[in-house]
């Protein structure tokens, strides 16, 4: 049986990842430095599941997630990089200790847990999923940090497909549009929900199930010809310029 890691895995779009996984037979270990919420949702996700308290951005604690999932199932098919922190604000405001905060778990969690799973990965010719955003496709106001590490994590699958593909193992970027989890929904004010409506040719929020769907597809072997490849799942955000609202006025 294939085994996954998805970080991040407690809530949002990685809970939704780790589901969609272990519907498709995966064995999936959920990782996330919140015990509490990580613990409560394992509880019902039956013996294919298995919790790591992990918090990416450390990398002896990234080092003992590999090792407790190679004990676990002995094997590791896909990692899946998605635990994100999201602090919006300007320039201006952005202290070091605040852009390193985002920093930290963004774009160095990202980097140590792939580079701790490639021997693993090596032995099964796997797969890295790195989930970026569109805040790293296009810029915008107030994400300096969080767009600046999202951008540069599409840059590091692109890094890791070029180094990796020698060994069989395939790296993707999957860049979310806006989703209702608890880290959009923190930093989204009214403005930026409305904003994101008028630049959305779909009109709506994506949902956690529509991400998890294309991460799965590019965890599998149904994606055994795809990498170094970005992803927009964006409802179209990403393909276009100006004149939604101007259209959608005249229906
Ligand atoms: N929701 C959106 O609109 C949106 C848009 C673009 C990109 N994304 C990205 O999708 C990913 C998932 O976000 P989400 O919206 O589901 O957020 P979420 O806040 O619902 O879930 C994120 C999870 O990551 C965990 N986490 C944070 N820091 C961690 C760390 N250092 N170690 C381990 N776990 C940690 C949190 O505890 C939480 O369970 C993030 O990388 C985020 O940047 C989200």
């Amino acid at each position: 049986m294939k085994c996954a890691i998805v970080t991040g895995a407690a809530r949002g779009i990685g809970l939704a990842t780790a589901k969609k996984m272990l519907a498709d037979g995966w064995r999936v270990v959920l990782a996330d430095w919140d015990a509490d919420e990580l613990t409560s949702v394992c509880a019902v996700l039956g013996d294919n599941a298995l919790p790591l308290v992990t918090d990416v951005s450390n990398p002896e604690q990234v080092n003992a997630m590999i090792a407790g999932t190679l004990n676990w199932a002995g094997r590791l098919d896909a990692i899946v990089n998605n635990a994100g922190v999201a602090d919006f604000g300007p320039i201006e405001d952005t202290d070091f200790a605040r852009w390193r905060a985002v920093m930290d778990v963004n774009l160095d969690g990202v980097f140590l847990c792939s580079q701790a799973a490639i021997a693993a990965l090596k032995a099964q010719g796997g797969a890295i999923v790195n989930i970026a955003s569109i805040s790293g496709l296009r810029a915008s106001t107030l994400r300096v940090a969080y767009g600046t590490s999202k951008a540069a994590v599409i840059q590091l699958t692109k890094q890791q497909a070029a180094e990796l593909g020698e060994y069989g193992i395939r790296a993707n970027c999957v860049c979310p549009g806006p989703v209702r989890t608890k880290l959009a929904m923190a930093v989204h004010s009214q403005e930026i929900i409305d904003a994101y409506h008028d630049a959305i040719p779909l009109n709506r929020y994506g949902t956690e199930e529509e991400l998890a769907n294309v991460i799965t597809f590019l965890c599998s072997d149904q994606a055994s010809y795809v990498t170094g490849q970005v992803v927009a799942v964006d409802g179209g955000f990403e393909s276009t310029g100006v004149g939604l609202p101007a259209l959608r006025a005249t229906d």
